[in-house]
């Protein structure tokens, strides 16, 4: 239980880090599960998991590969080909729809007025599988995939207690059979107690638990099965799919038994009876599917896209409910994001008890007018976070104000500012706001930034659990804490006195890294090193930053006409250096560190000449000349002297041009200096 989990790699590569963190939450899982034996505590298996849930935050295009905490990485499976593509259903909400639905079978079947004959089943909420049989035994199983192939889960497919191992002699010699993998609701409850990890719903731990690498895990978390369909066949079975299902059935296979037979004009009635007792089921069900019941009728019908012309789901309406809005809190996320959340007056939504709304942002309150003390229709559909879909103004309280959305963050009080053109309002508070230190401190310490070795989440968290890590000059306190570090469980006096020696080595810092490692939102590595470069020493940036604050100065021009320095870049780094709290954080830090100097930057025809500007340029302001001449490692000055290498000359240039002829000093109009300095 005490072993450390090691220090997490700077994540260069997101998507192995990613990786990685799954298969060391999957083998704590396995430990945990399968041998009962943890490797890990809850904090550090919640380290390892918010690590992975960060890094999804930070990089949404790798979000599919965490979509289900706990299971297998993207790619950790084969995959297998399906021999008749896995399809999906259009769906339908309304009997209008259902009607319209049916019209098209006949008129594409060319039926005239004949009335159609269905099987109609639940549409289970789990995820859908293909199962082949060769020889009548169990060859291998796939998930859906994308539709075409999907990914090889024969091993764990196989630790399903309802899955039928071998089929009797009737059964073709080839034959795919479709179906679904879902978990009780009473399986799922028990699954999620007693344990850190908590999955969403049924169907994400079922997903979560038949890709697992390990099958003994699958094994341990029960899942239940219901054949549906079918797939590749060395011969037909039945005729219809009624006696399809009941084939199914005589072979092992578990089938629902809600399904029933029938008719076109029967299956508004057989939807409500469904959705009666939808609640009462052990199952999670979004609907019921309706398949013509003749198979030789399915394949005149065939397919249209991705989904069969023969079938349906019919979804159930989401469920909605009207109840007292009582507050809107604002929670503040791990990256600053102010997101406002509605408490409610808990209200049963189709069988759910729901106290919380999401209110998804600022702009949405106010389109909505939704006010503190309104009745609220409120809607939950299927697993979604419930949500708020109108006020309703007739039962408004006539006491009652608009929200307004608050300019501070709740956890800390410094300034929440929402760049232009953007919907989330974020804490400026970064390192000293309550809600965001932890990630922010991980941040400073990460390879791209200070590289302190063995700082990492673990340390970090504990450290600031603790009350020994508040702010990033703590780190730098730490040696007078290494007896203290030494005598906590899982370290002992080596790497107590590792990890002093780590911080040590780092009190001597790049100005790029360090900048970097204050975690300014925008502000990546590269950024960084180009406000390096471009204020050489961590004095020259912090004073011209403090005085960017002011629009229009010149340090905010300087700043704004830095090649990649956008306005909004800008704009961070002014309510950054508003904020007082980040400003006492610099205080307090900078004299713990020894910050080196960016060195100019070599080449081209500035590189260490001085410049004077005289004259009214045109195309560019003073502040963004000197800018750019000193981005390209020139130093620019007032007065000319036989020091100057260039005077650049605008209109109704003075004297300082006359006096750079008598002197012989090279003169450059605008656009000359714009072509030297690349614009
Ligand atoms: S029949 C050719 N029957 O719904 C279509 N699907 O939205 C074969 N599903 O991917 C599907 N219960 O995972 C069918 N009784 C049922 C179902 C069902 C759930 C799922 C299935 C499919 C999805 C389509």
């Amino acid at each position: 239980m005490s072993a450390r989990p090691p220090a997490p790699a700077a994540a260069a590569d997101p998507r192995a880090r990613l990786a990685e963190l799954l298969a060391r939450l999957a083998a704590a899982d396995a430990a945990y599960h399968r041998d009962d034996a943890p490797i890990m505590d809850d904090a550090a298996y919640d380290a390892l998991r918010r690590e992975a849930e960060s890094l999804r935050a930070r990089h949404p295009e790798l979000a599919a590969t965490l979509d289900q905490v706990g299971a297998a990485p993207a790619g950790a499976f084969g995959k297998l080909r399906h021999r008749l593509p896995m399809l999906s259903l259009d769906n339908v909400f309304e009997p209008a729809d259902f009607a319209e639905f049916c019209a098209s079978i006949r008129r594409f079947l060319g039926l005239g007025a004949a009335p159609l004959a269905f099987v109609a089943e639940p549409k289970i909420d789990g995820l859908s599988i293909s199962l082949t049989y060769e020889n009548r035994r169990f060859a291998r199983g796939a998930t859906r995939g994308d539709g075409a192939e999907g990914e090889d889960v024969t091993e764990n497919l196989r630790t399903l207690r309802e899955l039928p191992a071998t089929l009797p002699e009737d059964a073709p010699d080839f034959i795919e059979i479709r179906g679904e993998v879902y978990m009780t609701k009473a399986d799922f409850v028990a699954l999620n107690q007693g344990q850190s990890r908590q999955f969403a719903n049924p169907r994400n731990a079922a997903a979560g638990s038949l890709r697992q690498l390990d099958p003994a895990i699958t094994a341990a978390r029960r899942l239940s099965l219901f054949a549906y369909a079918r797939g590749a066949a060395s011969a037909a079975v039945g005729e219809t799919h009624w006696d399809y299902l009941a084939t199914l059935r005589r072979w092992g296979f578990p089938v629902n038994p809600l399904a029933e037979r029938v008719s076109e004009a029967g299956a508004e009635a057989f939807q409500r009876a469904v959705a009666e007792r939808r609640a009462g089921l052990d199952y999670d069900i979004d609907g019921v599917v309706y398949k013509i019941d003749d198979l030789a009728l399915q394949e005149r019908l065939g397919f249209a896209g991705r989904a069969p012309r023969w079938a349906v789901a019919w979804k159930f309406p989401a469920e909605r409910a009207l109840t007292t809005l009582r507050a809107i809190d604002i929670q503040v996320g791990r990256t600053g994001a102010l997101t406002p959340r509605a408490r409610l007056d808990p209200v049963n939504v189709g069988g759910v008890l729901v106290s919380h709304a999401t209110l998804h942002n600022e702009d949405e309150i106010a389109r909505k007018d939704v006010r503190i003390g309104d009745t609220v229709e409120l809607q939950r559909a299927g697993d979604v976070i419930p949500q708020i879909l109108r006020a309703l103004p007739e039962r408004r309280p006539a006491d009652s104000a608009p929200f307004v959305f608050p300019d501070h963050c709740p956890a800390c009080g410094a300034l929440a500012i929402r760049p232009a053109g953007e919907v989330v309002r974020r804490c400026t508070g970064g390192l000293s706001c309550p809600a965001q230190v932890v990630e922010r401190l991980i941040h400073f310490c990460a390879r791209a930034a200070f590289d302190i070795e063995g700082m990492g989440e673990r340390t970090v968290e504990q450290f600031h659990a603790l009350g020994w890590l508040l702010s990033p000059a703590d780190i730098f306190t730490l040696r007078d804490r290494e007896a203290a570090i030494a005598a906590l469980e899982g370290w002992g006096e080596v790497s107590a006195r590792k990890l002093v020696a780590a911080i040590e080595a780092r009190r001597r810092v790049p100005l790029a890294r360090f900048i970097f490692a204050l975690g300014i939102r925008r502000i990546g590595e590269q950024n960084a090193k180009l406000l390096a470069r471009h204020y050489s020493s961590y004095a020259t940036w912090r004073q011209q930053m403090e005085q960017a604050g002011v629009i229009g100065s010149d340090a905010r021009l300087e700043l704004g006409s830095i090649s990649g320095i956008g306005p909004s870049i800008a704009e961070e780094l002014a309510g950054f250096f508003a904020e007082p709290h980040n400003r006492d954080l610099l205080d307090r830090l900078v004299p713990m560190l020894t910050i080196e100097d960016e060195v100019a930057a070599e080449g081209g025809a500035f590189a260490g000449k001085t410049i004077v500007f005289t004259g009214t340029l045109e195309t560019l302001t003073r502040p963004e000349a000197k800018a750019r001449a000193e981005a390209l490692g020139a130093k620019v000055t007032e007065s000319v002297s036989k020091k100057t290498d260039f005077v650049v000359v605008g209109a109704e240039a003075g004297s300082k041009a006359a006096k750079a002829a008598s002197l012989g000093v090279t003169i450059l109009s605008e656009a000359e200096f714009r072509d030297l300095a690349g614009l």
